[in-house]
C-alpha cells in the first residue's frame, strides 16, 4: 500500500475486522464521526435549529460538492436519507408520460424493480452484451421504434463487477428526448458520476465512507420547471424545484458528517481513488482465481473494486459469510438473488474493498475461504 492508502486507515479507528464491505456501508474516518457528534452536540448546547442554522455554511458547501460530483448546478441537490427514498421521490415528483413502460436492464437493482411496479410502472428489458451492459445501439433503436418513459440505469451493479457506460447512454437518452435516471449508490465514490443523466441519486455511507441514512438525489436544470413536488407550507418559498424533494426533517448531524467524508474524498483525489479502487477489484478477482470450492460471477477484465464468488462445491453462502466474521474477522456479504433477480439465480459471496486493501488483505481471504469448507 502506497503511504497515501495507509493513511486512509489511520484516519480510522482501528477495524476489528477485516473489512471487505465498502458496497454495504465504508468505514467512517476519525474526522467523519467527529464531525457528526460536534453536531449533535451543538444540538443540545444551543437548540436543534440553532445549530442548524450555524451549519447552513458546511450543508451549502457539501451541496456544491455533491452537485459538482453529479455535474448539476447546487439547486438541483436534495438531500433525503437514502437512495430509495431518494428514487420514490422523484417518482414522485415528475410527470411521467401514461402507458409507457421503464426501461432497464436485467442487472437493475431489484428493490427498484419492486418500486417501479408498486408505483403502477412496467419494466421493459433493454438489451445487452454479454457482461450485462446496456447495447448502446439497440438503446438507440428502441429509443427510436418505441421509447419508454425513461431509462434508469444502476450504474454500478451492488451484486457482481458491472459499471454501465452512462454517459454514453445519457448522450443517447438526451438526443431522443428520453430522460435517463442514474441510480449511483454504489457509484458515487468508485467511479466518475458526472455523466450527463437527468436524475441521479445515492447514498453516502458505501464508497464515501459517510454516516448511515444520509442520501442525495440530483437533477439536471432541464427538469427542474417540470417537477412537482409537494411544497411544505413550513418550508422556504422560492426555491429551486429540486429543493422541496429534501426531507425538512432529518438527521442533520448525518449530514455535517457527510460533508467531512466527501471533503476528504476531494481531498485524496477522485481520480487516485477511482484508481485505486478499479486496481483493488481487478488483484482481488486475479487473488481469488484459484480458491477450491470457488468460482468467479464475474466477467474477464471488469471495472471497480466490487468481485463476485459463486460456491461451486454446493456450500452455503450466508453459511460461509457468517463463518469467515465468527471465525477469521473477515467481512464479506452474501448477496441474495432478490438483490437482481433478473440476474442471478443463486446468492454469491461479494467482496469490496476499499482503498487501503492490500494484497496480504486479499490473500488473507483466500486462505479464510479454503479454511472455512
Ligand atoms: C445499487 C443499489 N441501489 C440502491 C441501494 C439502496 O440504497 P439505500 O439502502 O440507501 O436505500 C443499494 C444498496 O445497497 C444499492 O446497492
Amino acid at each position: 500500500v502506497s503511504a497515501s492508502w495507509s493513511e486512509y486507515t489511520r484516519r480510522r479507528p482501528p477495524s476489528r475486522v477485516l473489512h471487505l464491505d465498502s458496497a454495504a456501508a465504508g468505514r467512517q474516518s476519525r474526522a467523519t464521526l467527529e464531525a457528526t457528534a460536534a453536531h449533535a452536540r451543538l444540538e443540545a448546547e444551543t437548540g436543534a435549529y440553532v445549530a442548524q442554522g450555524q451549519a447552513q455554511d458546511v450543508l451549502e458547501r457539501l451541496r456544491g460538492d455533491v452537485a459538482e460530483l453529479f455535474g448539476v448546478p447546487p439547486g438541483g441537490v436534495a438531500f433525503v436519507e437514502s437512495a430509495t427514498n431518494a428514487l420514490a421521490g422523484l417518482l414522485d415528483a415528475w410527470s411521467l408520460p401514461p402507458g409507457r413502460p421503464v426501461g432497464v436492464v436485467p442487472a437493475e437493482w431489484g428493490p427498484n424493480i419492486e418500486m417501479l411496479t408498486h408505483r403502477g410502472l412496467d419494466t421493459v428489458l433493454l438489451d445487452t452484451d454479454d457482461a450485462g451492459r446496456v447495447d448502446l445501439d439497440a438503446l438507440q433503436r428502441t429509443l427510436d421504434v418505441d421509447p419508454p418513459a425513461f431509462v434508469h440505469l444502476t450504474q454500478v451493479t451492488s451484486h457482481r463487477a458491472l459499471v454501465q457506460p452512462v454517459a454514453e447512454a445519457a448522450a443517447i437518452c438526451r438526443a431522443a428526448g428520453v430522460p435517463l435516471w442514474v441510480d449511483a449508490a454504489q457509484a458515487i465514490g468508485h467511479v466518475p458520476t458526472d455523466c450527463g443523466a437527468d436524475a441521479t441519486y445515492a447514498t453516502g455511507r458505501k464508497w464515501l465512507a459517510g454516516p448511515r441514512g444520509v442520501g442525495f438525489l440530483a437533477v439536471a436544470e432541464a427538469h427542474w420547471d417540470a417537477l412537482d413536488p409537494f411544497r411544505d407550507p413550513l418550508a422556504a418559498a422560492g426555491q429551486a424545484p429540486p429543493r422541496y424533494l429534501e426531507s425538512p426533517e432529518a438527521h442533520v448531524a448525518g449530514r455535517v458528517g457527510l460533508a467531512a467524508a466527501v471533503r476528504e474524498f476531494i481531498d485524496d483525489g477522485p481520480p487516485a481513488v477511482l484508481a485505486r479502487l478499479d486496481e483493488l477489484g481487478r488483484l482481488a478477482r486475479a487473488v481469488l482465481a484459484d480458491v477450491p470450492g470457488w468460482g468467479s460471477a464475474d466477467f474477464a477484465d471488469a471495472p471497480g473494486a466490487i468481485t463476485a464468488l459463486r460456491a461451486t462445491a454446493g456450500q452455503d453462502v450466508a453459511e460461509v459469510r457468517q463463518r469467515l466474521l465468527a471465525e477469521q474477522a473477515i467481512l464479506t456479504t452474501a448477496v441474495a438473488p432478490a438483490r437482481a433477480p433478473r440476474d442471478i439465480r443463486g446468492p454469491l459471496l461479494r467482496v469490496s474493498p476499499h482503498v487501503d486493501c492490500t494484497q496480504d488483505d486479499l490473500e488473507r481471504l483466500a486462505a479464510g475461504l479454503a479454511a472455512v469448507r
